[in-house]
């Protein structure tokens, strides 16, 4: 593509430090912000006015932790009440914010309506296998089984898929809570959450099949016993409760009027190349997708006579990815600068926020 004045083009100044890089470097024009995003993030969140859960994901290290903590400080500041939620194992809210707010939903210190919260994830996991533990003895104790049951805890716990669902769980009961207007969700890297989300159909179908099962068990008991009244049957209420909730997860999951998950990306090959498996997988799963969030982009601008090779290098193959974005994406929300510094409190996190919904 032949570069043209008002596309950007290399500056004429920096033609020495470009020849380095060969003749082509030359022809690569630069994409304006403009031209990735058709419907800003801004304009898309008017657009649906009704969002509530809001989730960012991406490869690691792109900048999901940062753009959740500038959503979610934008969403207070318009004055909705707002928590930023980290499901991620890899803590990292509290070095965020300068605050902690580890174990515990605790108010960011000069933003009201702004909340923040690192999950505990060693907590939750115990926690949940205790529940496990409770329901598994209730049952062998309600089937009349003589058997103890650490064995039966132990293959139901000893597992990652497990701790993934105990985490699930967590999340969907701080959403169903409903203490807050909006919730910004830092999500675990790409794998897992795919799987979290994957595990609300399977749940669901599980659960189905053990209601099924159990209401067999049920007649067969009645069917054989000399009294014609149906016992109380506590494992049955509660897998029937477990499937009201696991529905109603699906149903906030998947609805797009209330629900969006952004996938951040940097102008590189692999965070690339991760988002577009990960959109492909949330289309298969009915759960919407509310855009894509190009991060750490190195302004042109900065190019002067000056500039050295291995920055000129960087900006040049920024481009070119930036174009694969512009012709991969058509949902691009937002195109976020490369900061002077990394993003840490509510100062840098602000300007951010600017740019995520100027
Ligand atoms: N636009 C940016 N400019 C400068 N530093 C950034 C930018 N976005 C993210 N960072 C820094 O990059 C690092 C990774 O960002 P983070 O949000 O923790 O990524 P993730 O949550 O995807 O692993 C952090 O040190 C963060 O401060
Ligand atoms: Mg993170």
């Amino acid at each position: 593509m032949v570069a043209s004045a008002t596309r950007g083009t290399v500056p004429e100044s920096a033609g020495e430090s470009i020849q380095g890089t060969g003749q082509n470097a030359r022809q690569v024009s630069f994409i304006p912000a403009e031209e990735l995003v058709r419907e800003s993030l801004l304009a898309f969140t008017q657009n649906h006015p009704q969002l509530k859960y809001v989730f960012f994901g991406g490869k690691g290290g792109v900048g999901k932790t940062v753009m959740a903590g500038a959503a979610a400080l934008w969403y207070a500041r318009q004055g909705r009440r707002t928590l930023l939620a980290s499901t991620n194992p890899v803590h990292s809210l509290s070095a965020l914010l300068g605050q902690n707010v580890f174990g515990a939903e605790r108010q960011v210190a000069g933003v009201p309506g702004f909340y923040a919260y690192e999950i505990d994830t060693a907590d939750t996991i115990k926690r949940s296998k205790e529940e496990i533990r409770e329901k598994i003895r209730w049952f062998l104790k309600y089937a009349d089984i003589p058997t103890e049951s650490d064995a039966f805890v132990e293959t139901a716990t000893m597992n990652p898929s497990f701790e993934e669902s105990a985490m699930f769980e967590n999340m969907i009961n701080i959403m169903f809570e409903d203490k807050y207007e909006v919730y910004v969700f830092d999500t675990a890297p790409t794998a897992n959450a795919r799987r979290l989300l994957g595990m609300s159909k399977v749940y669901s179908l599980w659960v189905e099949k053990m209601v099924e099962s159990r209401k067999e068990a049920q007649a067969m008991r009645l069917a054989l016993s000399f009294r014609k009244r149906q016992e109380k049957d506590p494992l049955m209420d509660y897998l029937i409760s477990f499937r009201g909730r696991i529905g109603q997860a699906n149903r906030l999951l998947t609805d797009a009027s209330r629900t969006a998950f952004y996938f951040v990306t940097l102008p590189e090959a692999l965070p690339i190349a991760v988002i577009r498996r990960f959109i492909g997988w949330f289309h298969d799963f009915g759960i919407p997708v509310g855009g894509v969030v190009v991060n750490g982009v190195i302004d042109p601008g900065v190019i002067s006579a000056s500039t050295s090779e291995f920055v000129l290098n960087r900006v040049m193959m920024q481009q070119e990815y930036l174009a694969q974005i512009r012709d991969l994406f058509p949902d691009v929300r937002a195109v976020v600068p490369l900061f002077e510094t990394e993003v840490q409190g509510l100062k840098m996190l602000e300007r951010v926020a600017e740019v995520l919904f100027r």
